[in-house]
């Protein structure tokens, strides 16, 4: 008869663990002396920049919790129970994961071709319990290696002209990411001599994109971490000086770095590009994964939209074409082109169309408020909500629930066990 093989201990080199990036983190413990690993590796700095929840009940609590609520970047369970009710509880668990939640599982079985068998199926790691800080530390850091995988993603937001209300939207999209959807965001205010994210969210951080961008030698995400101001819990701003004294010529090259750092620390990085055409912002478009164009229904904005979607074919020819944005529709006293026409003359669907609304508008930027904030059920309260979540990918989530990428097989399992 053949003894089960255990799972050798793996090598922890705990001093060159990096800081795991601004991801949410929930762990459900099922034994006490878990839960205090958990707690205690939540406090290590390299956890500092996370988000983390700790929860007891093991797997059926976690099944429980997220029949309601969508499951963290990192999803890390205990179970105590043997082999095979086990893995019924991962089962279940499965119905409710989402595919792109990385799931380590703590288990009391130690049994390599059990951690195997998970391991092959998607799961993100196994661990034997009793588990170490340590342990835990070097595993979730596995699964977010900055260079084996690019964690995040880069939304780019344009005007076709100036006073369009890309900022604006730029910076709501950005707050609805963080606050409503909970998802780590840095915004990015590349427009150093006009930058408006100071004002809407009435902060005036000492430092910031500036700062990066004249310190080129020194840029790690240790040194772009102090520059962030932190808004809200999940939100910080890379602010500009927002002055025309300390405008400088920005380096392509070394906001590729900063992007750099920004995608690989953060879940989402929103960048506000000034309306001025320089040659540095193709470098900003190359990093982009979703570009917005915002527009106005006018003459003038048509024509512009028209040429940025030409000089985007051009430089992105294999990217889906950008969303586009039509803001400040029904202004009056003016004409304007039907969202219709304008859609077909550019050959772009409109994502999100949002009113005139002066009243809105003027008294969130008079709070220091967000348009959810000051009228939630306003028009354009709904339309920038609507971005936002086409951004983040929420109804293709939603299409997608109940095909987690570990399920097939541990249905499988389930049947022969
Ligand atoms: N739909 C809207 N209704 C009323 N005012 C708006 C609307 N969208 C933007 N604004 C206002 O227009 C001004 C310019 O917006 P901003 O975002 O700075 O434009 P951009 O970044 O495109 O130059 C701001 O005062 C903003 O509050
Ligand atoms: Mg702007």
């Amino acid at each position: 008869m053949n003894t089960p093989q255990t799972i050798p201990a793996a090598a922890t080199t705990e001093e060159s663990l990096p800081p795991l990036p601004r991801i949410n983190v929930h762990a459900f413990c099922d034994t006490p002396e878990t839960l205090q690993v958990m707690q205690t590796a939540a406090a290590d700095r390299r956890m500092s920049r996370t988000f983390t929840e700790i929860f007891s009940g093991g797997i059926p609590a976690a099944v429980q919790y997220y029949a309601q609520t969508p499951t963290p970047h990192l999803l890390v369970v205990e179970s105590a129970k043997p082999r095979e009710a086990m893995l019924n509880e991962l089962a279940a668990l499965a119905q409710v994961c989402s595919p792109e939640t990385r799931v380590v599982v703590i288990g009391h079985i130690n049994d390599i071709s059990f951690y195997r068998l998970l391991m092959s199926q998607g799961v993100g790691d196994y661990l034997a319990a009793p588990v170490s800080v340590p342990q835990l530390l070097a595993s979730f850091s596995a699964l977010f290696r900055p260079e084996a995988e690019q964690l995040g993603k880069v939304a780019t937001f344009m005007g076709a002209k100036g006073g369009v209300g890309a900022s604006v939207i730029a910076h709501n999209v950005a707050w609805l990411m963080s606050e409503k959807h909970e998802t780590g965001t840095v915004i990015a205010d590349l427009d150093l001599a006009f930058g408006t994210a100071g004002l809407d969210f009435n902060v005036d951080p000492a430092q910031g994109i500036l700062d990066a961008l004249a310190s080129r030698e020194r840029l790690d995400s240790t040194f772009l971490d102090r520059l962030l101001h932190k808004c809200s819990e999940r939100l910080m701003l890379l602010a500009s000086p927002g002055s025309v004294d300390k405008v400088i010529d920005i380096q392509s090259e070394t906001l590729e770095v900063v992007l750099d750092i920004l995608r690989s620390t953060s879940p989402w990085t929103v960048v506000d590009m000034p309306t001025a055409w320089g040659d540095w912002m193709k470098a900003a478009l190359v990093q982009t994964d979703t570009l917005v164009i915002v527009s106005t229904p006018e003459l003038a904005s048509l024509r512009n939209t028209k040429s940025l979607v030409d000089m985007l074919k051009a430089i992105r020819p294999n990217d889906e074409p950008p969303l586009l944005v039509l803001n400040q529709v029904e202004m009056g006293n003016r004409p304007e082109i039907p969202p219709a026409k304008f859609s077909s003359a550019v050959g772009l669907e409109v994502t999100a169309e949002i009113p005139f609304d002066a009243q809105t508008f003027g008294q969130a930027v008079t709070n220091g408020q967000m348009i959810a904030e000051v009228a939630p059920k306003s028009k354009a309260a709904l339309e920038l909500e609507r971005l936002a979540a086409r951004l983040l990918g929420i109804e293709e989530q939603q299409e997608k629930s109940g095909r987690s990428i570990f399920q097939p097989i541990l249905e499988k399992l389930k049947r022969k066990s």
